[in-house]
């Protein structure tokens, strides 16, 4: 069975992709409602937060976890993979994030390859972030860009109203305002030039990605992460088959939440109208 984890809602963007994919692989999502939002917490707060996500999913069957938000991969990911997981005691677990898929998409570079190469040794690209304010000032998207295409531009723009005002099933106009805000600090920032990729750095975003169109040229290649995300997946299970194999139990939805459950799924029908229950996590 494999995990996925986020703050609240914005993740089932991403477990529906990977659900649609694999049809024959157990899902199981872990919403932490009782704590959401992450994107203007504390570093050390998403740190804990987000290894005890893992650890109930952990606890609930999971041999490897998804972060599917963008908040905890970039604040806590590593410190979890390299100096909680080796310690923890769970055995033959793993814990990976949206972010390395992510850049590999931004990049044309796999993740193994952290020194540039040609071509993107010389992609020239302005490539545009948009997320949250934790995202954005980890600075995790821009150095890891670098790292594979150091002669890109990469511009960062934080969002900080958007993901609260999509999971309160704000108005369309209220998100397009806030998504042409964002272009527009974007572009006061490049001096007007119009990103060629945009990644749409936290779950929610994709949700609004026919705004982010409308308020950005056609040339620019918008990066949706939970299409790229299941692409990458599908290349890591191959290599890696037994994370994928069957456990022996039931392999439909199965939804979690560390709040409310009965108000967790009314409002998880904004993002995906047939949502089913969600459980509590305790
Ligand atoms: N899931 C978060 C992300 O992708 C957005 C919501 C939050 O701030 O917790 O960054």
């Amino acid at each position: 069975m494999i995990g996925v984890f986020d703050s609240g809602h914005g993740g089932l963007t991403v477990y529906r992709a990977l659900a649609d994919r694999f049809p024959g692989i157990g899902f199981v999502y872990l919403g932490d409602h009782a704590n959401a939002p992450y994107g203007n917490r504390p570093s050390e707060e998403v740190v804990d937060l987000t290894r005890a996500g893992v650890e109930t999913l952990f606890g609930a069957g999971a041999r490897l976890v998804l972060l599917g938000c963008n908040t905890a991969t970039c604040v806590a990911a590593r410190t979890l993979q390299q100096d909680w997981l080796p310690k923890s005691g769970w055995e033959a677990r793993n814990v990976l994030g949206i972010v390395a898929p992510t850049v590999e998409a931004a990049t044309q570079t796999p993740w193994a390859v952290s020194a540039p190469q040609y071509p993107q040794k010389y992609n020239t690209d302005v490539i545009a972030v948009f997320g949250t304010t934790r995202t954005i000032t980890s600075f995790v998207y821009p150095e890891e860009i670098r790292k594979r295409c150091p002669r890109a531009t990469v511009v960062q723009q934080i969002c900080a109203d958007l993901a609260g005002a999509i999971e309160a099933a704000r108005p369309e106009s209220e998100l397009e305002a806030l998504v042409k805000r964002g272009v527009d600090g974007l572009l006061a920032q490049t001096g007007g030039q119009p990103p060629h990729r945009a990644i749409l750095g936290c779950t929610h975003y994709p949700l609004v990605e026919h705004l982010f169109r409308r308020h950005l040229p056609s040339f620019t290649r918008l990066l949706s992460q939970p299409e790229i995300v299941a692409d990458s997946f599908e290349d890591y299970l191959s290599r890696r088959p037994h994370y994928a194999a069957p456990t022996g139990r039931a392999t439909g939805p199965r939804l979690l939440t560390t709040g409310d459950p009965v108000k967790v799924t009314v409002a998880g029908r904004v993002f995906w109208p047939g949502v089913p229950d969600f459980a509590s996590a305790a």
